[in-house]
């Protein structure tokens, strides 16, 4: 609540400094909801459906580990623009049995990850509810990249994760970015595993033979953030302060081989202070960690508990999966071209702890990559104007996303550049956002015309001349 009053108060200053509002990404929908079936973001053109927005997903799900078994019941309560006759989701592999909507059987089919689902008689624009009965061996995905993602068996059970698509591979889902909703998991597991997802633990019920843990994630999340680790860990209660005066419950889950973490654990309040400082009150109601043994090569900013395959204090994961709580879990971007509106802060971030903890300065990390040979792969494609998947997380996004701040920072000075990353946060908080929506702030805050800088360092290949 305190967090509530001082956003409505920042939002008065703003105003009050002749900032004008930015506007809603309502736009979006409307533009790509003309056809069936497209989600309207312009990488995975065939994810999610612009017509209808998710409001809550409940899923409950009952996994066995040595089988890879999983029973699950989704329920979704979204809201569609208009009447449709029928909508999808997406869904890949298991089998589905049933398709409740508003409490009626539906017709429903599937065509690779598209679960199309036609309700008797369609539906009237407004509120509806979903259920999805489904089961079976949830798969991992393989991206573009050909890293891996989706549903990650490890040694003793498994971890589900999501970016950029992997969500479909346990939840039946609208699974793009720009469809944001609250969750609950219910998560059945044998007694004497562990069974971990995004937000505040609600319960934990021993039922005897199974345990159900209960997760709520009340801030909007997209998808591609949703998280649950099922497996042997030991569990790691505590809680932190956070700059507005709440308490943040800590859970994190380390897997029992691994180690625990806990020089990482001990770090994570420092970082979200540090960060608190500098970007505003931490977005969340919880935080935390989990270290398992999905060997995907990656950590993930999935919200309130990043997942890490390990995780030392010294390395950057640590301050970047924390950073992308503000950047890319709570301001989140709406078309996955606005990448770098995640991954560049996130890097920033990093650079901006190094300063302060006798590494680099942002400066000396901006003149490093500015050596870089113009024929370097850091200078194409330009950050925002990749055209393949595989170059989602490539050197372009992080590190030259994380040149454009800093680039921006030289252009309007520290000062306004530091009040326009703090609005960006707190004007955006839980919200949807694209590129242009920056530079506009940028622009009105520093009161500089800053479309030119932005255009040479995100959609420019080539190295930028001149810095
Ligand atoms: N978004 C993750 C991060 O920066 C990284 C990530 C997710 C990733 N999927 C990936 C990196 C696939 C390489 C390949 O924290
Ligand atoms: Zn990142």
């Amino acid at each position: 609540m305190l967090r509530r009053l001082g956003l409505s108060l920042a939002t008065l200053a703003l105003a009050s400094t002749g900032v004008v509002a930015l506007a809603p990404p309502a736009a979006y929908a409307a533009q790509a909801g003309s056809e069936a079936g497209a989600g309207g973001d312009t990488l995975f053109p065939r994810q999610g459906d612009a017509r209808y927005q998710v409001r809550s997903y409940d899923v409950s799900l009952d996994y066995t580990p040595v089988t890879n078994r999983l029973t699950a019941t989704t329920r979704i309560v979204a809201v569609a623009a208009r009447d449709l006759g029928r909508f999808d989701l997406d869904l890949e592999g298991l089998d589905v049995s049933r398709v409740l909507v508003d409490g009626e059987q539906a017709a429903f089919s599937r065509d690779g990850h598209e679960l199309t689902v036609r309700p008797d008689g369609g539906l009237d624009r407004g509120r509806f509810t979903v259920r999805v009965d489904y089961g079976g061996e949830p798969q991992e995905h393989i991206d573009p990249d050909g890293s891996t993602e989706g549903w990650v068996r490890t040694a003793d059970g498994a971890t589900a994760l999501g970016e950029p698509v992997g969500t479909m591979t346990w939840i039946p889902s609208n699974n793009t970015p720009g469809d944001k909703a609250r969750y609950t998991f219910r998560l059945t597991v044998p007694t004497g595993y562990e069974a971990t997802a995004n937000g505040v633990l609600v319960s934990q019920r021993d039922e005897g033979l199974t345990t159900t843990w209960t997760w709520r994630a009340d801030d909007p999340m997209a998808t591609y953030l949703a998280m649950v680790s099922i497996g042997q860990f030991d569990v790691f209660e505590s809680q932190t302060e956070s700059v507005d005066g709440r308490t943040i419950p800590i859970w994190s889950f380390t897997d029992v081989t691994g180690g625990d973490a806990a020089a990482a654990r001990r770090l994570l309040p420092k970082v979200i202070a540090f960060q608190e400082r500098l970007f505003g009150p931490y977005p969340f109601d919880a935080a935390g960690l989990v270290v398992d043994d999905a060997d995907v090569g990656y950590a993930l900013e999935t919200q309130t508990r990043p997942f890490y395959p390990s995780v030392g204090a010294a390395d950057g994961a640590l301050v970047h999966e924390t950073a992308h709580q503000w950047f890319g879990d709570s301001v989140t971007l709406v078309d996955w071209h606005d990448i770098w509106l995640a991954e560049g802060f996130a890097t920033y971030a990093e650079w901006l702890w190094d300063a302060r903890h006798g590494g680099d300065t942002p400066q000396e990390h901006f003149d490093d990559l500015y050596d870089t040979p113009a024929s370097g792969a850091l200078w194409r494609p330009a950050p925002t104007e990749f055209t393949d998947a595989a170059d989602l997380f490539g050197s372009p996004v992080y590190n030259r996303g994380a040149m454009t701040l800093h680039a921006l920072r030289k252009e309007v000075g520290g000062d306004d550049f530091f009040r326009i990353v703090r609005l960006w946060a707190q004007r955006n908080e839980d919200g949807s956002v694209r590129t242009a929506q920056l530079v506009r702030l940028a622009e009105r805050v520093s009161g500089r015309e800053l479309s030119p800088l932005f255009r040479t360092w995100l959609e420019k290949a080539g190295k930028p001349a001149g810095y």
